[in-house]
């Protein structure tokens, strides 16, 4: 077969996929051991006919697959992926670009450009903040919060990058006591300590109290770093950034916002005031592969302070191309060297919604989160437990006889998950155990909000 034939056949299954998509169970048929015997047995001593090779991937991955991408997936926070992205995603791997630098291509360089100036309008952000494109929001917390060790050591004559953190002066880590795991990690892996940061209060909704926070500032001296949030994973509040960013700067420090999801609000003219401050943030942790619906995986980086970005990020050898003056060096604003062109998909995102499309696809998914939790609530034994004021939506079931909501609640959940209409997760939230409900897929539909409903409603024991 030619490689021409493997890829039209390689369309055919994708495309039987995509179709299948919308209807298809939603969580994996298939167990573990099931998956390993099915595409397992011994290492293969010479080759085997590509053909053969994506044909049987492909009917013993089938059963293992989830239907993240499909409109009836609620779980964690997941995006689905555009039609132009997934698309731009083809092309991407077909083009095999190495989106390090401007040498090694041009095209990933250029695209990286316009996505930064367009995605920063979009949000309203200035347009001199720096951007790089990362695996996700993982990244995207580690890449900012990197720049912020940087800028706050700098400014008491420390140098970070050369000198490491040994014998420098202590930084001062302040988070949200609601902060996502994955700005502890990045604090961990930044040599700043996941425990030994300050975690300031938060309110009913989990957004961070400026009142606290004023108080665990004063008084203290060096270096501070302030990690805020936008979109809490549970119940997608947003920290008052308005108040929390003078606080911040007064103190001389430097605030971070984990924004990966809730971030995309700022695009919206009815949901703006919810990012109120956010201009105000000095770095900004986003996701791609969530709101915005590119195919796995993408993050962004934004900066304000560009000079900190690339000290902390920069890359140089006596065998790197440098790239003209003028052009954008991909490689300087993220901790990869080689790495995949992400930025044609958030391109055809961004072109193919528009401002205009990519309003709808926030205000109507958080609609649709307002419409299920409207739908549940009917229910006598459902209580919502946060104010919808996002895509997110916490969900508790009370037995009929008031005994243990948590175990009813994690039954209802299991029930639901085994029925496979639909899929979402459970979470402990303020000390009870509760289910998830995201709606971040451009696919999802009305009609999909009331049938999963439907299903959760019947999956609520007597
Ligand atoms: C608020 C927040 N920050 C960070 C992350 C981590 O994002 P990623 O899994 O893309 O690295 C998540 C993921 O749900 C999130 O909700």
């Amino acid at each position: 077969m030619s490689t021409n034939e493997l890829l039209s056949l390689t369309r055919d299954l994708a495309t039987a996929h995509l179709d299948a998509l919308p209807t298809r169970r939603v969580g994996s048929a298939a167990s573990y051991d099931e998956l390993l015997a099915a595409m397992g047995g011994e290492l293969p001593s010479g080759p085997t006919d590509p053909e053969r090779v994506i044909r049987e991937l492909s009917s013993a991955a089938d059963p293992g697959l989830v239907a993240t991408p499909g409109p009836r997936h609620f779980g964690f926070v997941i995006g689905g992926s555009l039609p132009a992205t997934l698309a731009a995603d083809w092309l991407t791997s077909t083009w095999d670009q190495n989106a390090f630098s401007f040498v090694l291509s041009p095209a990933a360089t250029a695209v990286e450009a316009i996505s930064r100036r367009w995605l920063l309008e979009l949000l309203g952000l200035s347009p001199d903040m720096t951007m790089g494109i990362v695996t996700g929001a993982t990244m995207a917390n580690f890449t900012s919060l990197a720049a912020a060790r940087h800028a706050v050591a700098r400014r008491v004559g420390w140098d970070v990058e050369e000198r490491g953190l040994f014998g420098a002066p202590e930084i001062n880590v302040l988070t949200s006591d609601e902060s996502h795991v994955s700005v502890f990690a990045s604090l961990q892996m930044l040599g700043l300590g996941r425990s030994r940061v300050t975690r300031i209060a938060t309110d009913d909704q989990g957004r961070m109290r400026p009142d606290a926070l004023k108080t665990a500032i004063e008084g203290r001296s060096g270096p501070i770093i302030v990690c805020a949030q936008a979109g809490n994973v549970n119940t997608g509040a947003f920290d008052p950034l308005n108040d929390i960013a003078p606080v911040v700067h007064g103190a001389g420090g430097w605030l971070h916002v984990d924004g990966a999801f809730g971030v995309w609000a700022a695009v919206s003219p009815t949901m703006r005031h919810l990012t109120a401050g956010l201009e105000l943030a000095d770095s900004i942790a986003v996701d791609g592969h969530k709101w915005l619906n590119v195919p796995y995986d993408c993050g962004f980086a934004f900066v304000r302070d560009g000079n900190a970005h690339r000290a902390a990020m920069t890359l140089e050898a006596p065998y790197y191309v440098k790239s003209p003056n003028e052009v954008r060096a991909n490689h300087n604003f993220v901790p990869e060297a080689s790495r995949r062109a992400r930025g044609f998909p958030v391109y055809a995102a961004l072109r193919s919604l528009g401002r205009k499309g990519l309003v709808d696809l926030i205000e109507g998914c958080s609609r649709l989160a307002s419409r299920i939790a409207e739908r549940l609530v009917t229910h006598p034994r459902v209580r919502v437990l946060n104010d919808v004021v996002l895509n997110q939506v916490l969900v508790q079931f009370n037995p009929p006889d008031g005994g243990d909501a948590d175990a009813y609640t994690a039954d209802v959940i299991r029930r639901v998950q085994d029925e496979g209409t639909c899929w979402l997760g459970g979470t402990t939230w303020h000390g009870m155990h509760v289910m998830r409900i995201s709606v971040s897929n451009w696919s999802t539909t009305e009609h999909d909000i009331d049938v999963s409903a439907e299903a959760i409603l019947r999956s609520i024991p007597d």
